[in-house]
């Protein structure tokens, strides 16, 4: 059976280390757990949310209703052959421990995405990627619960709608399922991707780089850059970076010619949100208890202050960014709760 608590603190569910509570709260470690949640918040008419690693979100304020925070655990191979395994990861899996069990077995292929925060049910939301991989690219489904009639859904990789940063779980599905599970499509024999510049860089004195060493080199390129968010309470990334057209691209290159850029699809060109902040000037920069990481300004960090707070200085900076270069900024983790 199910306990369902109220009142409860989510500051040590979240990677912000933001203070604000759940009217209700329950845990749950199987699909029959989650659906004696559901029903209970269905006959007290609840409305629901679902918690997992916390690692990209923003409490703005208390979440009324019901939070399911998503505690299922195993990782299983369903299918092999020569070549490739499948495997059926549960949503309460951490992330990167998944990947270090995953390289004990030798199943390859998730080594660049090492050391990123959360749980496995919130990789597709946002479609996880980093260093030249994206999960789209091993995606082979999922399964997740609809919140309103309890029914099962299986999705493939096409109707997730993967984007850059983006899912269909952002949009039309945004808060109608819980994930309970996800199914990769992993390498069975070592195979590396050293696309990413930064990356092949690391292991080029190596003349046969193996995956446990793109995974060592990820850990520490990530270590060096990005605050760990058990010392400083961060969300990663909490900006997305911006696409701007090629017309764009050329007007902002001429006022600022040093400006990096990553040439993507169609004309459209990526430009790194660190950059526009750190030019802004915010780098560094403490507003009161939040602030940006002085090593990488793409990184609020929380220093005790509240959700209010940060989404005040995410504010400030989206208006000048926008001032001086004209780029909308879209913040990236998703925001819960009433301040
Ligand atoms: N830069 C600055 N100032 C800074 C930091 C960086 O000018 O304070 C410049 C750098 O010199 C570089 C550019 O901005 O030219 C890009 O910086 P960086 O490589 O650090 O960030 P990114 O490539 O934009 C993205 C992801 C990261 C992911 C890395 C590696 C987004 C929003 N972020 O960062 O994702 O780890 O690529 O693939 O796409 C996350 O989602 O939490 C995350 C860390």
């Amino acid at each position: 059976m199910i306990e369902i608590a109220s009142q409860v603190s989510l500051q040590g569910y979240n990677t912000l280390a933001l203070p604000a509570c759940a009217e209700y709260f329950c845990s749950v470690t199987s699909e029959q757990q989650i659906a004696q949640a559901l029903d209970y918040a269905r006959s007290h008419n609840l409305q629901v949310t679902a918690l997992g690693g916390g690692s990209n979100l923003l409490l703005a304020g208390d979440i009324a209703g019901l939070v399911i925070y998503l505690d299922l655990r195993g990782i299983n191979c369903v299918d092999s052959c020569k070549d490739s395994v499948t495997i059926e990861f549960a949503a309460g899996e951490n992330w990167h421990k998944a990947i270090e069990y995953c390289l004990q077995q030798g199943w390859y292929g998730l080594e660049n995405l090492s050391l990123i925060p959360g749980n496995m049910g919130a990789a597709p939301i946002q479609n996880i990627g980093a260093y030249g991989v994206e999960l789209c690219d091993l995606f082979v489904s999922l399964r997740a619960i609809n919140i309103a009639t309890g029914e099962v859904l299986i999705m493939d990789r096409q109707a997730c709608e993967f984007g850059y940063r983006d899912s269909i779980f952002k949009h039309k599905y945004s808060n109608c399922y819980l994930i309970t599970q996800v199914s990769l499509e992993l390498w069975a024999q070592p195979q590396v991707n050293l696309q990413y510049p930064a990356l092949a860089e690391a292991l080029a004195a190596e003349s046969e780089p193996t995956p446990e060493m793109v995974s060592a080199a990820v850990c520490a390129i990530r270590s060096a850059k990005l605050p760990d968010p058990a010392q400083i309470p961060n969300a990663g990334s909490f900006f997305k970076n911006p696409m701007v057209d090629a017309e764009q691209l050329k007007s902002l290159l001429a006022d600022n010619p040093k400006m990096p850029f990553y040439s993507a699809d169609n004309g459209w060109s990526k430009v790194p949100a660190a950059w526009l902040i750190d030019q802004s000037g915010f780098r560094g920069l403490r507003s009161g208890n939040v602030g940006v990481h002085r090593d990488q300004a793409l990184v609020l960090v929380n220093f005790g202050g509240t959700g209010a707070e940060l989404l005040a200085l995410a504010n400030r900076i989206q208006s000048e960014v926008l001032e001086r270069f004209a780029i909308a900024l879209e913040i990236e983790p998703r925001i819960y709760g009433q301040s």
